[in-house]
C-alpha cells in the first residue's frame, strides 16, 4: 500500500501519529495527518492539566478537536494521559492526605473517560511510574507514589477498567526498550504480577524516543507480548538524518511487524518543525512536509521489505 495507515493495515497494525490542536489550522499538516496515519494520540491536550486544571472543572475543548476530526476519518484514537507526575496541575501536586489524593485520582480518571466513553482505542492509564535508577521496581517520587503508596497504579487501571470497559489499559513508559535493563525488568515484573492476579491491564506501551534502538528491541517486544499484553510502539522518534536514521525506523518497525502482538506504532508527531525535541529533525516529514528517506524505509517495512 502507499500511505503509512493503509500499508499497517494489511497486517491488521494501525500507524498513528501525535496531534496538536494548536496547528490544526496548518492545513499541509492536517493533510498530512489524513493522508497518511490512522490513528491519533492528542500530544498534549488529555493531560491532567489540561482537562482539569481546577479541581472537578473539566475542559475538553482542545482534545474534542482532536477527537472530532480523527472520528470524520475513521481513525483510531489513542488517549494520553489519565495518570502522570508531569504536566500535574499544582492543586493536584498540593494534595496532602492519601484519601484527597486517592479520590482526585479517582475522580479525574473517571471524569476524562467517561467523557470518552467508547471512543477510544487505548488509554495510557498510568505514565512514567518507574524511575529511571534504583533497584528493579523502584518507582518515581509523586504526589501519587508519596501519598497513596505504590498501590496507587494497580487502583488506577482497576477504576479504569470500571470506567469504559470497552478501552484497552496500557503502562507507557520511556526507557524500557532494552529487554535487559533494570527499568524494564521492574515494568515486566509488574505486568507479570498485575496478569497474575487479575489486575486489569491490556498493554505496554514502548514510548521509543531513540538515538538507537537497543539490538534486543525485538526480544523486549516478544517478552512483553508472552504475558498476555498487547505492545504498542507509542512515542516514537529517532533523531539524526538520512540513511543511519532510515534504518534505525526501519528497524523498529520490523521488530513491531515480527511480534503478533505488537499492534501498532504512533510516532510522536507529523513533521520536524513541530517536534518536541528541538533542534533534531526526528520525524518521517521534513518542515516542508516533504517524505524523507525515514518515511520511505517505515513504509517498505511496513509493506513487509
Ligand atoms: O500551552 C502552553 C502555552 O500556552 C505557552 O505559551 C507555552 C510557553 O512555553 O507553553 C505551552 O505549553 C507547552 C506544551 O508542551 C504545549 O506546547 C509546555 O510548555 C511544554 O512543556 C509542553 O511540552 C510537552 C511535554 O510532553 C511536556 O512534558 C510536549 O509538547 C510533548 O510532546 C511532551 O510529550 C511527552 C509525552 O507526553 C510523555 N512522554 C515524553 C514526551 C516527550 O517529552
Amino acid at each position: 500500500a502507499s500511505t503509512l495507515g493503509a500499508s499497517a493495515a494489511q497486517s491488521g497494525r494501525y500507524f498513528g501519529a501525535a496531534v496538536a490542536a494548536g496547528h490544526l489550522s496548518d492545513s499541509a499538516y492536517v493533510a498530512t495527518w489524513d493522508r497518511e496515519f490512522n490513528s491519533v494520540t492528542p500530544e498534549n491536550e488529555m493531560k491532567w492539566d489540561s482537562t482539569e486544571p481546577s479541581r472537578g472543572a473539566f475542559s475538553f475543548g482542545n482534545a474534542d478537536r482532536i477527537v472530532s476530526h480523527a472520528q470524520g476519518q475513521g481513525m483510531k484514537i489513542r488517549g494520553h494521559t489519565l495518570v502522570w507526575h508531569a504536566q500535574l496541575p499544582g492543586w493536584v501536586q498540593n494534595l496532602s492526605s492519601a484519601s484527597d489524593v486517592r479520590t482526585a485520582m479517582n475522580n479525574h480518571i473517571n471524569g476524562v473517560m467517561n467523557h470518552y466513553k467508547g471512543n477510544i482505542y487505548a488509554w495510557d492509564v498510568v505514565n512514567e511510574a518507574f524511575a529511571d535508577g534504583g533497584a528493579v521496581g523502584t518507582l518515581r517520587s509523586s504526589v501519587f507514589q508519596q501519598r497513596i503508596g505504590n498501590g496507587f497504579i494497580e487502583e488506577a487501571f482497576r477504576t479504569a477498567r470500571a470506567a469504559d470497559p470497552a478501552a484497552k489499559l496500557c503502562y507507557n513508559d520511556y526507557n524500557i526498550d532494552d529487554a535487559n535493563a533494570n527499568k524494564t525488568r521492574g515494568v515486566y515484573n509488574m505486568v507479570r504480577d498485575f496478569k497474575a492476579r487479575g489486575v486489569p491491564i491490556d498493554c505496554v506501551g514502548l514510548q521509543s524516543h531513540f538515538g538507537n534502538p537497543p539490538s534486543n528491541y525485538q526480544q523486549n517486544i516478544a517478552q512483553f507480548a508472552a504475558l498476555g499484553v498487547d505492545v504498542q510502539i507509542t512515542e516514537l522518534d529517532v533523531g539524526g538524518s538520512g540513511s543511519a536514521q532510515a534504518d534505525a525506523y526501519r528497524r523498529v518497525v520490523e521488530a513491531c511487524t515480527a511480534v503478533p502482538r505488537c499492534t501498532g506504532i504512533t510516532v510522536w508527531g507529523i513533521t520536524d518543525k513541530y517536534s518536541w525535541r528541538s533542534g533534531d529533525t526526528p520525524l518521517l516529514f521534513d518542515g516542508n512536509y516533504n517524505k524523507k528517506p525515514a518515511y520511505t524505509s517505515v513504509l517498505n517495512a511496513l509493506n513487509g521489505g
